[in-house]
């Protein structure tokens, strides 16, 4: 299994271009099941999480190529993919891929759009919380889905196809929305949703489908109108830049001090984790060009920060900031408040000689002078990016141990990180 060497101490400073949101990628690709005309998606990140997605949507009929580099195309450029459905040969999402990739449960809403059954696995508990789905079967049962529970899956049929109505989500959920979305886009008559997420990654569903032919207003607001069309065709669509890859690399700069700009981030899909970095004696600043951090001379100022669904500071973020925090010059608060065991970072920066207390929702973390290398695990990727964030500034050399969690989210991290100067390897084997 590989591993990551870090040798702590470089300041960063350069070019990273940063690379197609992971959670745009996913539910865009699996918006490919909607139509059986070719869905083509530039930009698309080199990850695990895509290449196993390509893999769960074969089996279900999609047939996917990937564009070859182009002449001039450097090892960052994103890929271009073509999915296409002609024909739905298979409903069933089995437990061995869905309980390995989450997202892979929302095939759900297109497979009973296309084929009017789907049978598609809960994907049990994980390692960040339990994570339910009884919002997305709401959503699919208001527009008049049958659903059943039969021996760990879902089993769902729309004899009649999905038919509009009002979805009032009492909690805000991204996977809801994007399902909400998926049914609502060829029911028919028309679909309200209500509490909807508002994060980027939903627009840029919402965009794909527009241009796949659906009728959605309002994607980025609370309230979403859709307007069922008959059906959907082929489109083209550029997966929208990374927000969490942006934050994490932004907070790295701030950790190490240095100054990089973040090519292709736009600032506004994450400004409250820019703010909390300002606060914390980083300067950001943003421009066509995309986001810059520095941090010179200054220590780092301690920054009490919570959670919160879009546009607040974004739960995938916590862990990377909370490394950050672990060198401030004080005691910041971190309150966790979208997922209830998203704190398995903290143990893993103990080990780095970091000084955090939980208290329920809220990790206390008491700034220290000096983080130390050592060898480390995590159990989830933003966990597992924390600790090379950490590692980064701690005195001598940190293994980071589990790198496949790393591979599902970051697109070349090491080359991306030690091209701006950090001492970052892989080892393989
Ligand atoms: C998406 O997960 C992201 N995943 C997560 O990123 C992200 O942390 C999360 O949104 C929140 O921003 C992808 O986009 C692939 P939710 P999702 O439904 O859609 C509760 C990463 O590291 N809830 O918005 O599964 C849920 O338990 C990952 O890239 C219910 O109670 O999250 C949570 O407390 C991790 N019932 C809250 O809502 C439901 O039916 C928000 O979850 C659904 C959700």
């Amino acid at each position: 299994m590989d591993r990551i060497h870090i040798k702590g101490g470089s300041r960063l400073n350069g070019e990273i271009k940063i690379s197609g949101a992971k959670n745009a990628a996913l539910p865009l690709m699996i918006a490919s099941l909607l139509t059986n005309e070719t869905l083509t998606l530039e930009n698309l990140p080199r990850l695990a999480d895509v290449s196993l997605l390509a893999r769960i949507l074969g089996n279900h009929g999609v047939d996917y190529s990937l564009n070859g580099k182009r002449p001039g195309e450097d090892i960052d450029s994103g890929q271009t993919a073509h999915l296409t459905a002609r024909e739905i040969v298979d409903t069933t999402a089995p437990y061995d891929l869905v309980s390995k990739m989450r997202a892979s449960f929302w095939v759900i809403a297109p497979l009973l759009a296309r084929a009017g059954e789907a049978r598609v696995s809960l994907p049990g508990g994980c390692a960040i919380g339990t994570r339910p789905v009884d919002l997305l079967l709401m959503a699919l049962e208001t527009l008049g889905a049958k659903i059943d529970i039969d021996a760990g899956y879902v089993v769902a049929t729309t004899p009649r196809g999905f038919v509009g109505g009002e979805i009032t989500f009492p909690k805000v959920t991204v996977g809801g929305t994007h399902t909400a979305m998926m049914a609502a886009a060829t029911a028919h008559g028309s679909t309200l949703i209500r509490n909807a997420a508002r994060e980027p990654e939903v627009k840029d569903l919402a965009d794909c489908l527009n241009k796949m032919g659906a009728r959605i207003h309002g994607a980025g607001t609370p309230t979403i109108e859709v307007t069922g069309v008959a059906k959907l065709g082929g489109a083209r669509h550029s997966v929208l830049p990374d927000r969490i890859e942006t934050g994490t690399y932004a907070t790295a700069v701030a950790m190490t001090g240095g100054d990089v700009l973040l090519k292709g981030a736009v600032a506004d899909h994450l400004q409250e984790a820019l703010d909390a970095l300002a606060a914390a004696g980083a300067t950001v600043s943003s421009d066509n060009q995309g986001v810059r951090v520095k941090r010179n001379g200054a220590g780092i100022s301690p920054v009490d920060i919570e959670t919160a669904p879009f546009p607040g500071f974004a739960t995938d973020l916590q862990a990377q900031f909370m490394a950050l925090m672990t060198r401030a010059k004080g005691v910041s608060r971190i309150r966790e408040t979208i997922f209830e065991n998203r704190f398995m970072h903290v143990q893993e920066l103990a080990r780095l000689g970091a000084r955090i207390k939980l208290d329920g929702d809220t990790a206390i973390v008491e700034g220290v002078s000096k983080l130390r290398g050592a060898p480390v695990m995590a159990t989830d990727l933003r966990a597992s990016v924390s600790l090379v964030i950490a590692a980064l500034a701690a005195e001598g050399e940190t293994i980071v141990n589990r790198v496949y969690h790393l591979d599902r989210g970051f697109e070349n991290l090491e080359h991306k990180l030690s091209a701006c100067g950090a001492e970052v390897t892989r080892i393989s084997g």
